[in-house]
């Protein structure tokens, strides 16, 4: 592994800009427009359920759309946002005149569509995870986004990332903490067991939009079970496991989690990817139990590298028999030829191994090295929208696209059943042509994803 000073303060300044420090403007210099008190103005897409989460950021906005499918969850945006005009479609909510941002907080199977109808209207986005559920949605999205990086700042509720053991872990493994980087695992173990659409159960309440919850997905009968969380609760934990309204695990928890990884190994896409379950394909919903493993080329500061994704159940071996990773539900390895890192969200354990586990080969960074904070994730999105600095959150869309975009082929792999190899400059599936349709799926007539 690379390590001298003068590329670990290279690293830093790099570092800095990926998703550090910001520049803000004088006020009333928003990015190239003029808006009173330097507040953007905003469509909230999606009011309730994870909308709560952002309220407090959009309150030093101004909410100027709100777009909401179900009367029953517009009241609380409704009381903290009273100026907003209220739509029902999101498409016609985008051209809400005068808009600068949208912040969306909707099903998964809508982000990609809403994501790059955004960017095509020249609008930062906040979307929430997973920014598509598949290899062409995120692949689509990533090609907007890099035309537009130099106006648009977008940012994935990846917000976890702001957490401080994420700059630990980049800076303890690119410091040598575990010598060289030979792979990386990380795992979650949510298991939402279903075993098709729910059947219908009817009516459709006249103050939810059925159809438009829809959207793009194909028709399903309506039935309460997809919103058991009720309004107040996280309902994605009632449909992400559908095929046609998510990719489970693997866009849940898997957005968060493999953040701690990807975060650390710079990767592009992988050159090649196999998957397995002990469940067959089910054509409706997606596996609980998963391995994916992808292969990413070696770059300028680690060899070829295998990170593998292990959820509902499957979890990989520990490096000594008396660590059980199952107290971990969703954490990361890294596995050096010194060591290993074993971490969550919050925390990092070093165990260096063998006769050189003596740690006299790593040499820590002083305080005034270490990368800095991220500060308020959701902030750093608004302050990306008026600083003149777009391209600089720490999960825009060509980051969390890059990772959501393996993740999806992890799920082509498992379909497929094979070792495929993949071209990521064509986005094509190499070695086993009938894979390729697994890269994309069907929607609904009428519905556009790039639109
Ligand atoms: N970052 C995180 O930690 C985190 C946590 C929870 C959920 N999420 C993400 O947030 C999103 C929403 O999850 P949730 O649990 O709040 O779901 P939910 O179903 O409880 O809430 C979604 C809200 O959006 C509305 N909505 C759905 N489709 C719409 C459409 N097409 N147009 C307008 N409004 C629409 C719903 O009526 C509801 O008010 C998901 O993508 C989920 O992955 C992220």
């Amino acid at each position: 592994m690379k390590d001298s000073k003068i590329e670990r303060r290279d690293f830093i300044r790099k570092s800095v800009l990926a998703g550090g420090a910001m520049m803000v403007l004088p006020s009333g210099t928003l990015f190239g427009k003029n808006r009173p008190n330097n507040r953007l103005n905003i469509a909230l897409i999606g009011a309730y359920g994870r909308a709560k989460a952002h309220y407090a950021t959009l309150k030093d906005e101004n909410v100027v759309a709100i777009c909401e499918v179900n009367q029953l969850n517009l009241p609380p945006a409704i009381k903290e946002f009273p100026q907003a005009k209220v739509y029902e479609d999101w498409r016609k909510c985008l051209d809400h005149p005068g808009l600068d941002a949208v912040l969306c907080c909707t099903t998964d199977h809508t982000h990609a569509f809403i994501a790059n109808w955004a960017l095509n209207r020249d609008l930062h986005i906040f979307m929430e995870k997973p920014l598509a559920i598949t290899v062409n949605e995120a692949r689509t999205v990533r090609e907007n986004y890099i035309g537009r990086k130099s106006k648009l700042a977008t940012q994935v509720g990846m917000q976890r990332h702001a957490k401080p053991n994420f700059n630990r872990l980049r800076e303890m493994i690119h410091d040598g903490a575990i010598g060289e980087l030979k792979e990386v695992f990380a795992w979650g173990n949510r298991q939402l067991r279903r075993t098709g659409y729910l059947p219908a159960a009817g009516p459709v309440p006249a103050t939810l939009n059925w159809d438009l919850w829809l959207g793009p997905s194909p028709k399903h009968p309506y039935n309460p079970g997809y919103f058991a969380g009720n309004p107040q609760n996280a309902n994605c934990l009632n449909w992400n496991m559908y095929w046609d309204f998510g990719i489970g695990q693997m866009g849940d928890m898997g957005s968060h989690t493999m953040d701690i990884v990807w975060n650390v190994i710079d990767a592009d896409l992988p050159e090649s990817v196999k998957a397995s379950s002990p469940e067959a394909y089910n054509p409706e919903v997606t596996p609980v139990e998963l391995t994916a493993s992808f292969v990413f080329p070696a770059n300028d500061w680690r060899d070829k590298i295998r990170c593998t994704w292990f959820q509902g159940g499957a979890m990989p071996k520990p490096p000594l028999k008396w660590l059980d990773l199952n107290k971990i539900p969703h954490g990361a390895m890294f596995k050096g030829n010194k060591g290993y890192i074993i971490a969550n969200f919050d925390r990092r354990l070093i165990i260096p191994l063998g006769n050189k586990g003596d740690l006299t080969y790593f040499d820590p960074r002083s305080e005034e090295e270490l990368l800095p904070d991220l500060g308020n994730f959701q902030k750093q999105w608004t302050t990306a929208c008026k600083n003149g600095k777009p391209s600089e959150t720490a999960c825009n869309f060509e980051y969390s696209a890059n990772m959501i975009e393996t993740m999806c082929l992890g799920l082509a792999a498992y379909r497929a059943g094979e070792e495929l190899v993949y071209d990521s400059k064509q986005g094509a599936i190499q070695n086993v042509a009938s894979a390729n349709q697994y890269l994309t799926k069907p929607y609904r007539k009428g519905w556009t994803m790039n639109g």
